[in-house]
This record gives C-alpha cells, structure tokens and sequence, in this order.
C-alpha cells in the first residue's frame, strides 16, 4: 500500500511516499524559514505563497525519491487543520485535485496527532501511552489507549515552542528560537537565574508566558546596568538585544532547565497515574536536547520507554501524516471533495 502524505499547515512544504505505513520511501520538506527571519517570525502571507509555488516541485521531487510513478498511489493523506489557513488550503486544494484525477481515496488528518504518530513508523504503537506533545503553537498531556485518546491537560496561554521563540527574540538571538537557545543552553550555567513554576488549577495544564516576561525583566535590567559601547558590541561581547553574551547563555540554560523540568515533572505524574509504560512525545521542541536527555533518563529510572521520534520527524513533514492517514483508513475513514481546512482543530 503507498501512501502519499501532504503537509502545508505553516511555513513548510511537505511531501512523503511512505509504503505500508513503515518504510518511508521519500520524505521532502521545503521550508520558507529564511522569508521570514528578517521579520522574527511567520508570516502567513509569505508562508502560504511559499507553498503555493513549491507543491508541485515537492510532490515530484518526492515521487523522484521514492522511484514510483502517480499512478502507483493509492491513498493521500494531507494536513487539514490546525494551521494558517492559506497554507492548508494549497495542500487541501492539491490533494483534492490529484485523488480525483487518480480516482482513489484522500483523507484529512490532524497535525497535531500526527506528531505523535511519527514515533510510529516502523515501530508497533503501544496498547496504553502517555503522550507529550510540545510544538510552536501546542503544549499537551494526553491519555491514549486502544486508538483513543483524552487530553489530560494543554497551556493555558504561550505553547512551549512560542516561549523558545519569545525568549530568543527578547535576548536578540533570531528566529526560530529552540534551536539557538538549546545550542546556547550548553553554554550556560542553568542554576544562574531561578523562575518560580507557575500553579494551575489543573495539574496537568502548562503556562509558559510568566517565564517569558520573567526574562523580559531581567534581560532590561542586565542592559540598563551593562550600557555596551559601540566598542564592545564590535567585539562580540553582546547579543543583539544588549544584553553580554555570558548573560544570554546563563538566561538561556536556566529557562531550558525549568521549561524542561516542568514538561517531564508533570508527564512523569501522568505516566504514573495512568499505570502505562510508554511515554511518546512529539512535536518540533521533541529535538531539544536537554528534553530528550532528562524525560529519558527520569523515564527509564522509574521504568517506563521513552519514545522520541528521529530527529528528521520532529518538525513538520509528510511522512507523519502518511502515516497517520493510513492508520485512520485502516479505521474507515475517508473524505470528501467538500472537505473545508480547520485553521483551529
Ligand atoms: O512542530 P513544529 O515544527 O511546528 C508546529 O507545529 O508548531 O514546531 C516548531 C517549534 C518552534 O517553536 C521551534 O523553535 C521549536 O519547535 N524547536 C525547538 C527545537 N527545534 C525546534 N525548540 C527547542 N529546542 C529545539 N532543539
Ligand atoms: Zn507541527
């Protein structure tokens, strides 16, 4: 069975070719990151141009890869919702047109359980799992188990991903955010500033803007303190933002390390909760090193498998989506023509 997959929720351009749902024939992102660095964050117009002129490069490119002729399709799966709408509707649009051009099944899937899903390929889910979703726009706890699932707890405000922009953006560090502040993280010393965890009615709920603002403060206090001169920004001792850089990698490791333990400390009390021995975690901040290396060690001292998905399925691509669409027609699914884009599923 060769399934096609078509991701267009954001800034990315995505076809897969995955065959029977375990082995990925090709996997093709084409992402519009750098349209929109100058301005420190997506913008939607940008993003869904973007897609508009790159679906056709990347569905070829991707049948190139896999060696398969169109013909040789036999289910599209494509991203309906949640995402901006512009870029939904070129993959929605697409996947439309080419079912009924080939006269076979397509069907919409939700991104989000798509990330989950990634871990899947090429490896038999779990009857019973807590899975932690942690991407730029969505923060969640959730409960899965026999091909059902219930969120747990979600972010009352900033996913975490948004915070790992916010936060590189106030210290001036660029856009996006989670790959410079964990690569700068390294350098820092964790311990150096300490941001209180917030309390939720739920326990199972996040919030991440406090910490934001929290480093918003001390970032305006280190620079009316420091005033660098034209010098000693020519030198490199200070980012962006004015901040020296010895700060910025000591505000960077300290907000990774309480973000991080925040995440693992409530999926640890879920796990425990729900007596499962998977936990699975998905998402674009699932590559964030210090995540992978404390929710694995914590996870495995108390007993449970830990999965993350490759570091080529953490951010947005087709192969997840693949995979996930043919797990919901293997279940009966299927769409219509009349299929709408669902910015806010
Ligand atoms: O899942 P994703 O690719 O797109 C959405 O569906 O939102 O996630 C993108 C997010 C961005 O906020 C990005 O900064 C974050 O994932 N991210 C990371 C890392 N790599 C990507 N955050 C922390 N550490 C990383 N290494
Ligand atoms: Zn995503």
């Amino acid at each position: 069975m060769i399934t096609l997959g078509i991701e267009t929720s954001c800034d990315e351009t995505s076809c897969a070719v995955l065959k029977d749902g375990d082995t990925i024939l090709s996997n093709i992102v084409s992402s519009s990151l750098f349209r929109h660095q100058p301005f420190g964050g997506v913008v939607p117009e940008i993003a869904s141009r973007h897609c508009l002129e790159q679906i056709d490069f990347v569905f070829e490119e991707a049948l190139k890869q896999a060696k398969i002729k169109k013909s040789k399709i036999d289910l599209i799966a494509v991203t309906e919702g949640p995402g901006l709408i512009g870029s939904l509707l070129v993959g929605v649009s697409f996947a439309k047109a080419l079912g009924y051009e080939l006269g076979i099944p397509f069907l919409g899937v939700n991104h989000l359980e798509a990330h989950l899903v990634a871990n899947f390929i090429g490896k038999k889910e779990p009857a019973k799992y807590i899975g932690l979703l942690v991407s730029g726009g969505h923060t969640s706890i959730s409960y899965h188990e026999k091909g059902k699932s219930v969120e747990l707890g979600s972010t009352v405000d900033d996913a975490v991903g948004e915070a790992y922009d916010k936060v590189a953006k106030i210290l001036g560090l660029g856009y996006p955010g989670g790959p410079i502040l964990d690569k700068m993280a390294k350098e820092g010393n964790p311990s150096a500033y300490f941001f209180t965890k917030p309390k939720q009615k739920n326990r199972f709920d996040f919030s991440f803007s406090g910490i934001k603002t929290a480093v918003l403060y001390e970032t305006r206090r280190h620079c009316e303190e420091a005033k660098p001169t034209k010098q000693s920004r020519d030198r490199d001792c200070f980012a962006p933002s004015g901040l020296a850089m010895t700060v910025a990698r000591d505000m960077a490791a300290s907000f990774q390390k309480s973000a991080v333990s925040w995440l693992v400390e409530k999926t640890l009390d879920a796990a425990a909760l729900k007596g499962v021995q998977h936990i699975v975690v998905g998402g674009g901040v699932s590559a964030n090193s210090h995540l992978r290396e404390v929710l694995m060690r914590e996870g495995r001292s108390r007993g449970y498998e830990v999965w993350f998905p490759p570091l080529s399925l953490t951010g947005d691509n087709a192969a997840m989506i693949a995979r996930r669409g043919l797990d919901l027609y293997r279940k009966g699914k299927r769409s219509r023509l009349t299929l709408a884009c669902q910015p806010n599923l």
